[in-house]
């Protein structure tokens, strides 16, 4: 029988047949399989490692496991406690809503389904502190579901092997991961190969597709592998987006006599709270007006702008450098905390890191 050319579309989601048959054999061999959690199907255990492993590595997770288990075996046991109870286990784990909730959807689980875990991904993911990946880690250990789940470790794998771009972070490349995670699932797969394909994931994201150092030569998806292929493992998954950040400007005065400038203490609150700086003003104009008020001779001179970065703005400062007139024996109209400092005595004073380059360029120009 001759087969007709093909006239299908280019998928838009790109998929490796046999991903998931190599991932199984790949954690088979390789993932782990001792952990604690592990070799288990009671649904308590599960969750409890689960939460625990959110945000927190395995090594410190272990110790904290055992010592949750010893004193709560079983969910009724947790649902009852007290709360400080809860927390004094928890404490030293951090991220505490976590401990909360825990605590919550224990209680949930006695008071509305009769002290036994719901078996659904949907009705899992309704409990407390639980949410669509972690759901879908606690119904395929458990209960053999067919449900992926996508944390961070496998966002990183997907935009590898599969070339997937933009921020992993963000909605739209989110919900395309979901997408592609759920059509790599493996076909009649028995509850174990249910089990080792998510532990596989998690576990071949945790250590060979590492971020930092993915070892390829090892990978059994090295020859399809979109990042491995076009060499751009550091690039995928891609980062954050940097935020665009709002620019202010601002014109800084180096009054001048002699070696010495003049320094003005800033408002204990705000930016730079206490540190001594230079007097600033809001325009040109406002800062010929200032110089002539802290006694400047006439004009004032340009020096080279220079540009500070805060997390939630950027500062383009334009430096005016003038001479103090002694015998006009000016005083401030401002009234303000003000120091004449020789330049030689830079460490002695607390100065903002772009004051103190400008110090020391105009220093370096003195010598
Ligand atoms: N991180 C989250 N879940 C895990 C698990 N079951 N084993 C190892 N690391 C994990």
């Amino acid at each position: 029988m001759s087969v007709p050319a093909s006239t299908t579309a280019i998928p838009t989601i790109p998929t490796l047949s046999d991903f998931s048959v190599r991932l199984i054999a790949w954690q088979r061999e390789h993932g782990r399989h001792d952990l604690p959690w592990q070799n288990t199907r009671d649904p308590y255990r599960i969750w409890l490692s689960e939460i625990m492993l959110q945000q927190t590595q395995v090594s410190t997770v272990i110790p904290y496991y055992g010592r949750f288990l010893a004193r709560f075996p079983d969910v009724a046991a947790l649902a009852a406690a007290p709360a400080d109870d809860v927390m004094t286990l928890w404490a030293g784990l951090g991220y505490y809503t976590r401990a909360r909730n825990l605590h919550r959807c224990a209680q949930v689980v006695v008071e509305q389904h009769g002290g036994r875990f719901p078996e659904s991904v949907e009705a899992l993911a309704e409990l407390p502190g639980i949410g669509r990946s972690t759901a879908a880690a606690i119904a395929s250990f458990a209960f053999g579901a067919r449900a992926t789940i996508l944390d961070g470790n496998v966002k990183r794998v997907l935009a590898r092997v599969f070339g997937v771009e933009g921020f992993p972070g963000e909605k739209k490349v989110e919900n395309g991961m979901w997408l592609l995670a759920e059509s790599l699932l493996p076909v009649n797969a028995t509850d174990a190969d249910i089990s080792a394909y998510t532990q596989g994931l998690m576990d071949f994201g945790a250590t060979l597709c590492a971020r930092g150092k993915p070892d390829c030569v090892r990978c059994p998806f090295a020859v399809d592998c979109v990042a491995n292929v076009t060499g751009r493992q550091r690039e995928l998954p891609a980062a954050r987006p940097k935020k665009t950040v709002p620019t202010r400007r601002t014109w800084m005065l180096l009054l001048r006599d002699g070696d010495t400038v003049m320094l003005e203490k800033r408002p204990p609150s705000g930016i730079w709270g206490g540190l001594w700086s230079l007097p600033e003003a809001a325009d040109e104009a406002a800062l010929a007006q200032l110089a002539r008020d802290f006694g400047a001779t006439e004009g004032v001179s340009p020096l080279a702008p220079l540009t500070h970065i805060f997390t939630h703005f950027k500062l383009d400062i334009e430096p005016r450098i003038a001479e103090f007139d002694r015998a006009a024996k000016a005083t401030s109209a401002r009234d303000a905390d003000t120091v004449w400092m020789s330049l030689n005595e830079l460490d002695a004073y607390g100065v903002p890191a772009p004051v103190r380059k400008l110090l020391e360029g105009l220093q370096g120009s003195l010598i």
